[in-house]
Parts: structure tokens; C-alpha cells; sequence
């Protein structure tokens, strides 16, 4: 009965559109052309081999002498069968040559478009977008959640750090450099390999460990886009769950601005901020505005802004919270948060004042 609403978000996350096969963003684009045209070789040479073989089959198939008579058991006799071998051939150097040079050629179309496309995917952004209106954020991978650092936007540096729900912009629908907004990820591990993946965006990029890591994508279509840890990396690596929001320009200007701000100090709030600050919370979240300062756990600035938190994998609502703040190894065991045995008090407290944090 516990799990019901704290599984809604992950459920949610597994019914949503995430195939490579409808993308939209240009590396993503790319990913999928190199796979039609992986597949259409393939199947080109499928024909091919299935068509000597059928052909093989009938052409050579073991035939009855016309004219003969059938045994009384219906089975053929043995003399009525031709028994001769087609010509046998021992060694052919045309046949050899073939053979080597075919597949040769293959291998080495499908390693140029390979290329190419991994130069489309990793490296190169197009050169009308290059820098001018890009939005640049380092994405570091913790066992289990994400953190989003969100360094340069357009002209404009900012430094917003946030967890679990990435917001961009979306660009323009004409290809002029002032309304593309490409996005740029440096991408950082905190412990182990991760590894970022949002099909409809881009390839998976991992997330290593004392190496960076870069990646882009850039769409003209706003909406949620959902992805997935893609690189095994312990106990909840299944519940470390994407969400990129790709916002209006509006929408992601209104996000950032509120981002950048400090935590609201409500003053109804002030019992709960308290027992916050108080408990052991401070030593692995920053409150901006706040003298909890830790940096293990996600920024809680802004948490109630969020939909979701623990990587994704909860709605976020009072009960959850609540729930989740009392003991989180009862919902995500082997988390780095443990159950601090606060008091009903505390806990009602705490979730109170948490969820004023817009
Ligand atoms: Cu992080 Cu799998």
C-alpha cells in the first residue's frame, strides 16, 4: 500500500515515449539514420545469403530420375535417385577474392558513416550555433540521483545548482543563430560510472569517474523528455531516473531567474527552518540563504519546484516526503541518506518547511 503513490513517478517514467526512433534533437537524428542504415545493409545481405541458399536448395536439390517407377512402399529405390554430385570445385581464387573484398568494402563503409556520425554526435556542434545563444551545465552523476550545475546562458553567466530535473530552452523553429539554443553537458561522476541517456535527445554519454565527458542537443520542440541511467552503477541504478524539461524561452527564463534566487524565508516557516538547521541535514544539503551548506546530497534551494525527487523516482508531494524524510531506506535502500530516527514532531516540521521551497 506504501509503494503505490511513491512508484507512481517511476512507473510514469516507464510508460513515456523514449525511443531512439523518434527523435529531436540532431544528434539524436543522427543516431537513428546510422541505425536505418546499419539495418538496411544488413538486410541487403541477408537477401543476398538467403537467395544463394533457396537458390542452392531447389537448383541442387536431390531429384527423382524421370520416368522411374516407384517401390510398392512408396519410398523411392535407391537406383531411381540421381546419386551423381554436381561438379565438385577445390579452391577458387576468383571465389576467394570475392568473398575477402565484399565484406571488406562493407566494413569499411559502415566504419565512415560510423565515424562521421560519431562526429556529428560527440563533437561537432553545427557552426551556425556555435557559442552565441548556447546553454552550457556541467551534469555530475551520484549514486543515485543527478546534479545539474548550470553555468552559461546565451551571454549570461549564471551558476544554478539543482538535482534530478534538468530545465533548457527550447530554440527557435528557423535556423538563424539568435533562436537556436544548442545545449552543451560536461559530463562529471561524483563515485561511480554513470551514464546519461535521453534517447529522444541524444546517444548515451557515460559519466566516469576522474574524467569529463561532453555531449549536445538542441530542440525545437518543448515538452518533458524522459531518459534513464544507462550504465550499471549499484543497488538503485534502476531508479536513477532523467527528466529534461525543454521549456519555452519564457518558461525556462521565468525557471532560471527563480532558480538564481536564494530559498524564500517564510516567516511561518521559521520552526521548521529551525529544526532543519538543527538536525544533520546541513551537513549534506545547501539551502541558499541558509547556513546549511553541505554539498553530498542535492541543493534543496528549489525542491519544491521540482515534480519528482530521490533520482526521479518519487512524486513529489507532502506524503511522500514526509515518508521519505523519516526513513529513506524504506523506499530506496542502500541510498546515502540514512533514517535519522527524528521525532513525529521534526518530521512534520521539516516537511513542512521543505515543501514552501519553490
Ligand atoms: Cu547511475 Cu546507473
Amino acid at each position: 500500500m506504501l509503494q503505490i503513490p511513491l512508484l507512481a513517478a517511476a512507473a510514469e517514467n516507464i510508460l513515456q515515449d523514449v525511443s531512439t526512433l523518434h527523435p529531436v534533437s540532431p544528434p539524436a537524428e543522427s543516431i537513428r539514420y546510422l541505425f536505418y542504415f546499419v539495418v538496411a545493409v544488413a538486410l541487403v545481405i541477408l537477401a543476398v545469403v538467403w537467395g544463394v541458399l533457396f537458390y542452392s536448395l531447389a537448383r541442387f536439390r536431390q531429384k527423382k530420375n524421370t520416368g522411374g517407377a516407384s517401390s510398392p512402399s512408396g519410398q523411392p529405390a535407391n537406383s531411381e535417385i540421381t546419386t551423381a554430385e554436381p561438379p565438385q570445385v577445390y579452391g577458387s581464387l576468383p571465389i576467394e577474392i570475392a568473398w575477402t573484398v565484399a565484406p571488406g568494402i562493407i566494413v569499411l563503409l559502415l566504419a565512415l558513416v560510423i565515424v562521421r556520425t560519431e562526429l556529428e554526435v560527440r563533437i561537432k556542434a553545427p557552426a551556425t550555433t556555435a557559442g552565441t545563444n548556447a546553454v552550457t551545465a556541467t551534469v555530475i552523476g551520484h549514486q543515485w540521483w543527478w546534479e545539474y550545475v548550470i553555468e552559461q546562458n546565451g551571454d549570461q553567466t549564471v551558476n544554478v545548482v539543482t538535482a534530478n530535473e534538468l530545465h533548457v530552452p527550447a530554440s527557435g523553429g528557423s535556423d538563424s543563430v539568435e533562436t537556436l539554443r544548442p545545449v552543451y553537458l560536461t559530463l562529471k561522476s561524483a563515485d561511480v560510472c554513470h551514464s546519461f541517456w535521453v534517447p529522444r535527445l541524444a546517444g548515451k554519454t557515460d559519466l566516469i569517474p576522474g574524467k569529463t565527458n561532453q555531449m549536445w542537443f538542441q530542440t525545437t520542440q518543448p515538452g518533458l523528455y524522459f531518459g534513464q541511467c544507462a550504465e550499471y552503477c549499484g543497488a538503485q541504478h534502476a531508479n536513477m531516473l532523467l527528466r529534461v524539461y525543454v521549456d519555452t524561452p519564457e518558461t525556462f527564463a521565468a525557471w532560471l531567474a527563480n532558480e538564481q534566487k536564494p530559498a524564500v524565508d517564510d516567516a511561518a516557516m521559521r520552526e521548521g527552518r529551525q529544526a532543519f538547521l538543527a538536525q544533520s541535514c546541513v551537513n549534506c544539503h545547501t539551502i541558499r540563504g541558509t547556513t546549511a551548506k553541505g554539498k553530498f546530497g542535492p541543493d534543496l534551494t528549489h525542491l519544491a519546484a521540482r515534480e519528482t525527487f530521490a533520482g526521479g523516482m518519487i512524486k513529489l508531494n507532502r506524503d511522500n516526503l514526509r515518508l521519505w524524510i523519516r526513513d529513506p531506506q524504506q523506499i530506496k535502500g542502500e541510498c546515502l541518506m540514512p533514517a535519522f530516527g527524528l521525532s513525529d514532531r521534526n518530521v512534520d516540521l521539516i516537511t513542512d518547511y521543505l515543501m514552501t521551497l519553490k
